[in-house]
């Protein structure tokens, strides 16, 4: 296959894409149930410093070689393999990412579905006037019905789906331009009106000061899977969206700023987030049903609530669906680079996805008990191995392509920096990204 000659419109419109794909889920909803569920600040902090010393750095290089390679992950992988004389074998790497891919989306999907169905009920003004009470119990009647959640879950794949048939729209370039600020402005709203419940003092100190008691390999493994998530890192995701940057564009900055905008997000949905639960005296640990639950009750007493928590729920949405998008991209490039139309794949990957997705969905009632490994159901299994395992791992893997196999030459080429800034960049993916990956994960499973 040769170079593709598809390339992203404008800087701006890369740095926004992989943005997109950055802020999603992962920020709003999972971020602040798992704090809750490691303990907090401990967590917090490691989090963060994973983001710097492994997630950053090891962005800069799967975005490297996606545009080194020009072509989908998995060929990418094989010819840049084949110019530095390396086995190629390094393309089931790529395979290896359209695998964790695919098990992240299958329940991405089922969770985005979650945001179409609430924001149905804030439109109509469901959650005005109900007690804390009534929403938590309403949250467990819809997880118990399947058939509204796979109605959700199937109106999102196809959303998905028709975009990225249709190729990285331009029109979903222009509608991120547009809305990320706008999410930026309601979750500082939200975070303000935090700021005047009473729970607001006990949500930072819960955030912010460290009980180093609570740290454990696993809580550290958590924080580092985490880091790799929220930043769409470790799955040729970024890989794939790399081969279409423009050749004049500073890659590490555009890193550096996607970095910052993605732990801002979650900052400040963690704020909103646990004030509304201390102000509540709910358990922050409550899992995934935490931000579903904790924003309506929020919002619930807001005056004009119905029409914040619908925007909210719109713009996670959109955030969501920014983010599916680059799930899903990958694996179709994958099988276009295979022969296939565009659209084919893309039906494909949607229906495989779709059946995948079921079990999900099935996780919170018929299905609850059924545990096939290491005692977690279905859903459990999906959003925990690939996020906390794959991606590191693949991450591990395009570290060490990136910083020990391709030849230095083409690395600081695509990388687009200056000597000192190759060195700098290189040490830090040799000496500290590929230890600590391996130190944490190895740690952790045992
Ligand atoms: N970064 C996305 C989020 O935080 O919701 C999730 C994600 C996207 C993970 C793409 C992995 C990936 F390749």
């Amino acid at each position: 296959m040769n170079e593709t000659l598809e390339r992203w419109s404008t800087r701006r419109a890369f740095i926004l894409a992989v943005t997109g794909a950055a802020v999603g889920l992962g920020n709003i909803w999972r971020f602040p149930y798992i704090t809750g569920e490691n303990g907090g600040a401990a967590f917090l902090l490691l989090y963060i410093a994973f983001v710097l010393l492994l997630g950053l750095p090891v962005m800069m290089a799967e975005i490297m070689v996606g545009r080194a390679g020009r072509r989908s992950p998995v060929q990418s992988l094989g010819h840049l393999a084949a110019q530095a004389g390396a086995s190629s074998r390094w393309r089931w790497l790529g395979l290896f990412g359209a695998f964790t891919v695919f098990c992240i989306l299958s329940f991405y999907s089922v969770v985005s579905g979650w945001s179409i169905e609430f924001l149905v009920i804030s439109i109509n003004g469901g959650f005005v006037g109900a007690s804390p009470a009534e929403i938590g119990a309403g949250f467990d009647a819809f997880l118990a019905d399947p058939a509204r959640m796979i109605f959700n879950h199937t109106l999102f794949l196809i959303m998905t789906m028709l975009v990225v048939s249709a190729g990285v729209a331009k029109g979903l370039e222009r509608l991120n331009n547009l809305l990320m600020p706008l999410l930026y402005l309601l979750l500082l709203l939200l975070a303000g009106y935090a700021a005047t419940t009473e729970g607001f003092g006990p949500a930072l100190a819960w955030l912010f000061l460290p009980d180093v008691s609570a740290v454990t390999p696993l809580v550290v493994m958590h924080a580092m899977g985490h880091a790799f998530f929220t930043l769409a890192v470790g799955a040729c995701a970024l890989m794939a969206y790399g081969a279409y940057m423009p050749d004049h564009q500073s890659l590490p900055r555009a890193a550096g700023a996607v970095a910052v905008l993605d732990v801002t997000v979650a900052l400040l949905a963690g704020i909103a987030i646990f004030s509304v639960v201390f102000a509540q005296g709910m358990d922050p640990g409550e899992g995934p049903g935490l931000m579903f639950v904790t924003l309506p009750i929020a919002f619930a007493q807001l005056p004009w609530g119905a029409l914040w928590l619908s925007i909210f729920f719109l713009l996670l949405l959109l955030a969501t669906w920014t983010s599916s998008i680059n799930l899903a991209e990958p694996m179709v490039a994958t099988l276009q680079g295979m022969g296939l139309k565009r659209g084919h794949a893309a039906a494909i990957v949607g229906l495989a996805v779709w059946l995948v997705g079921l079990l999900t969905v099935l996780s919170f009632s018929t299905l609850a008990e059924w545990r096939p490994m290491f005692g977690m159901n279905a859903f459990e299994l999906v959003s925990t191995i690939p996020p906390e395992i794959f991606l590191p791992l693949g991450g591990l893997l395009i570290a060490i392509f990136a910083a020990w196999v391709m030849p230095e030459a083409a690395a600081r080429r695509a990388l687009g920096v200056g000597p000192g800034g190759f060195t700098l960049w290189r040490g830090l993916v040799r000496w500290v990204a590929i230890p600590l990956t391996l130190v944490v994960l190895v740690a952790g499973l045992a």
